[in-house]
């Protein structure tokens, strides 16, 4: 043979390999995927990526377990992809469980593989998205298998704060192997095809009796509104993946970067004369905080998250000006717009997030104060409301504040005050910053006074003067801007122009906090 035909079949055989390598698990267990309703993990790739281009990594990593006759069940890439490539131009990093070889079962060298990756990504500085389809920890690998497991957190734990972490799970995610998702920033759940739980349905009815479907228990329904571990829930796979590609427009490729700023059309001195009349005369009436938010950012760019857990609270990204901001507001249309356990989680965790990431934070407040009763001082609302405190304070990018309506107590503070460090605040007219509402105040201030009037009508009317007189004096944004905690009254329409003006004066914001003693990070109140 001479040496070209030698270097042919070399050629040859690489070739065959690679055809081999990406079966997978073999062309039946791919039929089973697609009857299962769902995409293998390279059609998925070639979703995410840009063309469907993408370098594979790793493509020949096999296992090299024995026992249970594991070591007669071997495929290239041990049920896992890994690759690098654009999306939407710009370099990430994914890592795809194929379901088709042994489920998609983490087991050593899998492991080792979703390592690389994550490693690569890091030095690299590009986020990382994971499709997650796999029945867990590989039951004959035994404790290499949770060895991989452990290592994986521990590269999660690595890259937090420093690229951004993407989860999108598409099949089933149980027991231990939920917590590479839960480290991550953001976890997309797509319907039907989707669940995840620590213990699965069998254990619980062993262990509590408790009757549940795997989807009761931990479909993305549960997540997106119950437990709040789903940030987005996508119809299939097509859309999660449509919305990971658009979560990432708005994110830097990590936490030395700026993130992208994008050209609008939405005229920077645009008024919205409509919001002059948004906020009803009566205080105690609710309206859509998202109306104000639609009307001030750039036309159609909020992109909630998170948007049907703790509906008194609201998240997302938008843009303002073409500039990545997150906006952070009390919804009045839930609870008053009131802070519960969940609302304080969701802020605070959305706040670190932008934080990390250099995306100025824009906070629109309407917060009557923290929800009473038994069933949030049971659960720690004290510790959970702290967290956005601290994440406030904590946060070095640019903060901006708008009081639209009430700013009560410890609520007020908490939302982005300034003395949490914000860097420009402004109110609306309609704004009423106090220790509490007029009336509640009157009441505590004129007790006896109230108490002495034995007419209910005449006890009702003298507190309601009361409490205007409370009011006139105490709540007005004139009394805040007398002592300059915030920095301007403006009219609600005049918003977007204004807050433009600030966003692209503190842009360039910077703030280093290195105060003695040294420490190794801060003690958020978990
Ligand atoms: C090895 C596994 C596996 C696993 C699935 N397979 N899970 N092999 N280890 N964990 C194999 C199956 O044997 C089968 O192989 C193939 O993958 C496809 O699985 P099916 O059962 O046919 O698929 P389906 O009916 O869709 O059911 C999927 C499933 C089920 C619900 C995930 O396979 C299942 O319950 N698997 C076990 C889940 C589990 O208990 N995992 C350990 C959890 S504890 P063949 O050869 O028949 O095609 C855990 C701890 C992690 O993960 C701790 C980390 C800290």
């Amino acid at each position: 043979m001479s040496e070209e035909e030698i270097k042919r079949k070399e050629i040859e055989i690489l070739r065959e390999r690679i055809g081999i390598a990406r079966l997978g698990g073999g062309q039946e267990a791919i039929n089973r995927q697609h009857a299962a309703g769902k995409l293998t993990a390279r059609e998925r790739l070639e979703m995410l990526f840009d063309g469907g281009i993408y370098t594979e990594i790793d493509m020949f990593v096999t296992h090299r377990a024995t026992e249970f006759g594991i070591d007669k069940k071997k495929v290239y890439g041990d049920g896992v992809v890994t690759a690098f490539g654009k999306i939407n131009g710009r370099t990430v990093v994914a890592i795809a469980q194929d379901f088709t070889f042994m489920g998609g079962s983490v087991g050593e060298m899998h492991a080792a593989k979703i390592v690389k990756a994550l490693n690569y990504a890091m030095s690299v500085g590009v986020p990382v998205i994971f499709l997650n389809d796999s029945g867990g920890a590989r039951i004959q690998e035994g404790v290499d298998s949770l060895k991989g497991y452990g290592d994986i957190f521990y590269l999660n734990v690595m890259a937090s704060g420093s690229i951004p972490q993407i989860a999108v799970i598409m099949g089933p995610c149980a027991g231990g192997a939920v917590y590479s998702p839960a480290l991550m920033d953001f976890i997309v759940m797509v319907d039907k095809i989707s669940y995840m739980f620590i213990t699965g349905p069998k254990v619980v009815k062993a262990a509590i009796g408790e009757e549940v479907t795997e989807m009761e228990l931990g479909g993305p329904e549960i997540h997106a509104t119950k437990s709040g571990v789903a940030h987005f829930v996508a119809a299939d796979e097509r859309e999660a993946i449509d919305i990971v590609k658009k979560l990432l427009s708005y994110l830097p490729s990590n936490s030395l970067e700026l993130p992208p700023r994008i050209q609008t059309d939405d005229d920077p001195e645009r008024r919205a004369p409509l919001l002059n009349n948004l906020i009803p005369e009566d205080a105690s009436k609710p309206y859509d905080m998202h109306m104000v938010i639609e009307n001030i950012i750039d036309y159609g760019t909020f992109f909630e998250v998170q948007k049907d857990f703790a509906k008194n609270a609201i998240v997302g990204f938008a843009r303002l000006y073409g500039y990545t901001i997150g906006v952070v507001a009390n919804q009045p249309l839930y609870y008053m717009g009131a802070l519960d356990i969940d609302a304080s989680d969701k802020i605070a965790r959305f706040v670190r997030f932008c934080n990390a990431f250099n995306i100025p934070i824009v906070t629109f407040v309407d917060v009557p104060g923290f929800v009473p009763g038994t069933f949030q001082e049971y659960k720690g609302i004290i510790r959970h409301g702290a967290k956005i405190l601290y994440a406030y304070a904590e946060a070095v990018v640019p903060k901006l504040t708008v009081i639209v309506r009430k700013a009560y107590g410890g609520a007020y503070i908490a939302m982005g005050s300034r003395h949490l460090g914000a860097d420009f605040v402004i109110a609306w007219p309609t704004a009423e910053i106090a220790v509490m509402g007029p009336e509640a105040a009157a009441e505590i201030i004129w007790r006896r006074e109230l108490q002495a009037i034995k007419d209910d009508d005449e006890r009702e009317k003298m507190l309601q003067k009361l409490a205007a007189e409370y009011r006139e004096k105490l709540t007005t944004p004139y009394y805040a801007a007398s002592r300059s905690y915030i920095d301007a009254i403006v009219e609600p329409s005049e918003t977007r122009p204004i807050l433009i003006k600030a966003l692209e004066f503190l842009i360039t914001k910077r703030e280093i906090r290195i105060r003695p003693p040294p420490k190794k990070h801060g003690l958020i109140p978990l």
